[in-house]
């Protein structure tokens, strides 16, 4: 017997990896259900080799759906999350409305699994941002073996971590630049084309952008509030694929070598590092991919038991539709379990 699994938002990018990630891992279902808002009626996503006809959200009664994955935003989530959760179903969301609840469990599961089991509480389970995934991904083992004090992370995030409309409108700029159309910025707040910009969601009193914020709060909730984190967040013109730039200060001496022994032995990693050209990882090469990528392991000699990395992940993936498909497994195999 499999599971009833809804996908509120499949006509996004995030969506539409949820589906095929579903297919690809042999999630086990009996029946899919693609929901998406009034605009989307009518419209077709894929499903492995079958088509889904997209239903409304806005009247989907979810009695009788065992978990749904949401990727719809933060107002549709807190709208319909408790509603699904009402009805029974087990909601894990990817937008950050929940994410800081105490009552949410907020995971990734090679790092903090067990916390699923606090999904009783609420019904609804939380995905933490993109960039934060892959990030903690690459430093629970190494906080595990050295204790971690400080992190200072820059990103370099791709289009898709803003949806559809962004990664068109990179798209278009790209080829309008040549044909010199005029730059008319919508999904940013400049041009993004053979450009970079440092500024992703809305500013916070302090001037660190929510997303940095959330780097920093989703990483004390999800690894340790004891680790100090800083961040800037920087939009880049790629489409899929996001990068970061770690420098990582350890409570305990780790040499390079050993860290990257570490790594390559903990799971969802791949450590792609060697010291010549083109021996390190790019986000056009993690597209499509499952695993989050470490290269450049090396020493900060600047600061007491430091070390720089690069990480990098599919941020459609590990940053959200397979983070979620993940839970959902750690879901049914320890808590939902149904009779063969
Ligand atoms: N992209 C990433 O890397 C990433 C990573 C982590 C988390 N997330 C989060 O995932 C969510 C979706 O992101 P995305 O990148 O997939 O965006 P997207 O490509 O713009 O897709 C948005 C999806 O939400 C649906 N939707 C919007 N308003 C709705 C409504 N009122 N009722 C029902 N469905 C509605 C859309 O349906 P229609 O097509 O019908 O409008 C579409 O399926 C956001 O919360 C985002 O923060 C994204």
């Amino acid at each position: 017997m499999g599971y009833k699994v809804a996908v509120a938002g499949a006509t996004g990018v995030v969506g539409a990896e949820m589906l095929n990630i579903l297919a690809e891992r042999q999630f086990p279902v009996d029946e899919v259900v693609a929901l998406a808002s009034r605009r989307s009626l009518g419209k077709e996503v894929g499903f492995g080799d079958e088509t889904l006809k997209v239903r409304t959200l806005d009247d989907y009664d979810f009695a009788g759906t065992d978990i749904a994955l949401f990727s719809a935003g933060g107002d549709v989530a807190a709208e319909h999350a408790p509603r699904a959760a009402a009805a029974g179903t087990v909601v894990i969301d990817n937008s950050s409305r929940f994410r800081m609840h105490e009552d949410v469990p907020l995971v990734v599961p090679e790092c903090n699994a067990d916390a699923i089991a606090g999904f009783a509480k609420r019904k609804i389970i939380a995905n933490p941002n993109c960039s934060t995934a892959q990030m903690v991904v690459a430093l629970k083992p190494l906080h595990d073996r050295a204790g971690i004090r400080r992190v200072v992370v820059a990103t370099y995030q791709s289009t898709s971590g803003a949806g559809n409309a962004a990664m068109d409108e990179l798209f278009g700029q790209t080829k309008g630049i040549f044909v010199n159309d005029p730059i008319e910025p919508v999904a940013f707040t400049k041009q993004i084309a053979f450009n970079v910009i440092p500024h992703i969601d809305t500013f916070m009193d302090g001037g660190d952008t929510r997303e940095e914020w959330k780097m920093v709060v989703e990483t004390k909730k999800i690894l340790d509030p004891r680790i100090k984190v800083t961040a800037t967040c920087v939009r880049v013109p790629t489409f899929v694929g996001h990068a970061e730039a770690l420098n990582v200060e350890f409570e305990a001496p780790l040499a390079a070598e050993e860290a990257r022994d570490i790594l390559r032995e903990s799971p969802g990693l791949m450590v792609i590092d060697r010291r010549e050209d083109g021996g390190y990882v790019t986000p056009v090469e993690c597209v499509g991919e499952y695993a989050t990528y470490v290269s450049r392991v090396r020493a900060d000699p600047t600061v007491e038991n430091g070390l720089n990395m690069w990480v990098v992940a599919d941020n459609l993936r590990k940053g959200a539709a397979l983070n979620a498909v993940q839970i959902a497994e750690v879901l049914i195999n320890r808590y939902l379990k149904k009779a063969a």
